[in-house]
C-alpha cells in the first residue's frame, strides 16, 4: 500500500532506479530498451498487453480501458478464444486501437505470496513476449500485470516485470515499454530515469 512513509517509498524507488539503470545499460548494450510511459491504449506500438481475467470477456482497470478503446469487435474475437488460464496469454487484433495486436494475459490474484504468484506473474510476461515474437512484433507495451484489482504489491510487481522483460530481451531484438499508469509510482525525481508521458483513460 502506497501510504507508506515517504522515506520507505524513496528507498524503494532508489532500488528500482538502480535496477532499471542496470537493465537500461544491459538492454542499451544490445540496442534494446525498457522504458516507462503512461496510458497503454494511446500507444502506437505493434502490441499492447492486457491484464485480463480468465474469461477474456473484459472487466475493469486496464482491461476495461482497452476494450472501450478497441471497440466491440475485440470482444467478439475474445469470445472465440475459450478463455485463458492464469499465467498464459492469447492474442487478438487491435481493432480501433492504434496497435496491431492485443495480447491478453491473466495474472495471479495476490494471496499472500505462497500460492506460486511470482512464478505465474513471470509466466505472464514470458508467454506474452513469446507470442509477440511469434507475430513479429518489434514494439510491445505492458501494464503492470496483477498490480491493480488483483492486489499484487506494486514494487514487487515492478521488479518482476523489469527482471523478466530484461532477461527476455537479452535474447531478442524488441523494444518493450513498461507502462506505470499510476503517477504515484513515479516520483518527480525519477522522471529523468523514466520517459513518463501524461495519461488519461
Ligand atoms: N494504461 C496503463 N495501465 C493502466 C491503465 C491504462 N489505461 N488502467 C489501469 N492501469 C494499470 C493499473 O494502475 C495497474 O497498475 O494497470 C495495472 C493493472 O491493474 P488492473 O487493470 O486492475 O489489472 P489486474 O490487477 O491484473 O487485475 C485484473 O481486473 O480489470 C479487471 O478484468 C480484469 O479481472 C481482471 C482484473
Amino acid at each position: 500500500n502506497w501510504n507508506r512513509p515517504k522515506e520507505e517509498v524513496n528507498a524503494l524507488m532508489k532500488l528500482l532506479r538502480n535496477y532499471m539503470k542496470t537493465c537500461l545499460k544491459t538492454a542499451a548494450k544490445n540496442d534494446m530498451k525498457v522504458r516507462v510511459i503512461g496510458d497503454i491504449t494511446k500507444l502506437d506500438v505493434d502490441a499492447i498487453v492486457n491484464a485480463a481475467n480468465q474469461s477474456l470477456l473484459g472487466g475493469g482497470g486496464v482491461d476495461g480501458c482497452i476494450h472501450r478503446a478497441a471497440g466491440p469487435k475485440l470482444l467478439e474475437e475474445c469470445r472465440t478464444l475459450g478463455g485463458c488460464e492464469t499465467g498464459n496469454a492469447k492474442i487478438t487484433k487491435g481493432y480501433d486501437l492504434p496497435c496491431r495486436y492485443v495480447i491478453h494475459t491473466v495474472g495471479p490474484i495476490w494471496q499472500g505470496g505462497d500460492h506460486d504468484e511470482k512464478q505465474k506473474l513471470v509466466s505472464c510476461y514470458q508467454k506474452s513476449l513469446e507470442l509477440a515474437a511469434e507475430h513479429h512484433c518489434r514494439t510491445v507495451a505492458f501494464p503492470l500485470i496483477s498490480a491493480g484489482v488483483y492486489g499484487y504489491p506494486k514494487e514487487a510487481a515492478m521488479h518482476i516485470a523489469a527482471e523478466t522483460i530484461c532477461d527476455y530481451l537479452k535474447g531478442c531484438d524488441m523494444q518493450v515499454f513498461l507502462v506505470l499508469y499510476d503517477k504515484k509510482l513515479v516520483l518527480p525525481k525519477d522522471l529523468k530515469v523514466f520517459e513518463f508521458v501524461g495519461y488519461s483513460c
